[in-house]
């Protein structure tokens, strides 16, 4: 199945153009993780195949069918090569589909992107959607094999595994007290997370989370300690906290949970 896959993609006439857009993709993932903030550089992935996706349509699919018909119509035989072309094409759409779409709702999932190697998560989620999108073609003429699926699930739960964060070694933290998890959450988190935030763009608290008093800082704990480990908070890093000051509110969750 994984095997007939690639021989399918690699067909003859299709293999070298099939093999310049996985490497193409692949190396795109990567660059442009190298350049661009590791959300926007998920978004341009997607962009970038779903301009492929319109343009084999408009330039491929769409023409190769008028010229076909056109011919018919002028009672010709019609030419094959638009056909072969645009069967082609849409072969190379069916496969981008997952992708896309992942990509589409991906800002909404920070640990694949946040991670350190990001590029490398979407490559293997990318593998897992056109894995998942051969067995659903494969279906269609009743020869779909479990393996295919079965396969991109162990491809995915090892991503989870991969990227379920690190452990922080908060011990070198030592006791954090609350006057100085007051001092990291007013200067990273505040600037948004106030009654009155001073963040430009932010015209009221994000979900109503105020952060200013102690009080408040307590009473939402347990959400600060999650969003600071998986990196999610402060958002996009715009306040520039550090791994330090991560470890210590990791240290201070852990005090707090364990007691006084
Ligand atoms: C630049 C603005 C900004 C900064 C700085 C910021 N946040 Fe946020 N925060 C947001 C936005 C926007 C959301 C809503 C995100 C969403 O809807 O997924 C949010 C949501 C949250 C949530 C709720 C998330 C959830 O899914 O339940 C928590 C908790 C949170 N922030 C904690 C923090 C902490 C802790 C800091 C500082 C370390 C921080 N934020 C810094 C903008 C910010």
């Amino acid at each position: 199945m994984v095997y007939n896959l690639l021989c399918q993609l690699m067909k003859g006439r299709d293999t070298a153009l099939a093999a310049m857009l996985l490497v193409f993709v692949c190396v795109a993932s990567w660059g442009l993780f190298q350049l661009l903030s590791a959300r926007a550089a998920f978004l341009h992935v997607g962009a970038m195949m779903g301009s492929f996706m319109a343009a084999n349509v408009f330039f491929h699919i769409i023409p190769g069918q008028k010229k076909m018909i056109a011919q018919i119509r002028a009672g010709q035989i019609p030419d094959a090569e638009p056909g072969i072309v645009g069967k082609q094409r849409s072969v190379h759409n069916t496969y981008f589909t997952l992708p896309v779409l992942f990509i589409m709702i991906s800002n909404h999932y920070p640990m694949t992107y946040s991670h350190a190697n990001g590029w490398l998560v979407l490559i293997f989620i990318m593998l897992a959607g056109v894995l998942i999108r051969q067995f659903f073609v494969l279906r269609h003429s009743g020869k779909a094999s479990p393996a295919l699926p079965a396969v991109a699930v162990i491809l995915l739960l090892s991503m989870v595994w991969y990227l379920s964060p690190q452990t922080i070694d908060n011990t070198a933290a030592g006791r954090v007290t609350a006057a100085q998890i007051s001092r990291i959450i007013d200067n990273r988190c505040v600037a948004c997370h106030a009654s009155a935030p001073t963040q430009p763009g932010f015209a009221v608290a994000p979900l109503g989370l105020i952060m200013e008093t102690p009080q408040q800082i307590a009473q939402h704990a347990e959400r600060i300690a999650t969003t600071v480990r998986s990196k999610y908070m402060p958002i996009g890093n715009l306040t520039g906290m550090t791994d330090g000051e991560r470890a210590m509110v990791a240290a201070w969750y852990a005090q707090q949970r364990s007691g006084p």
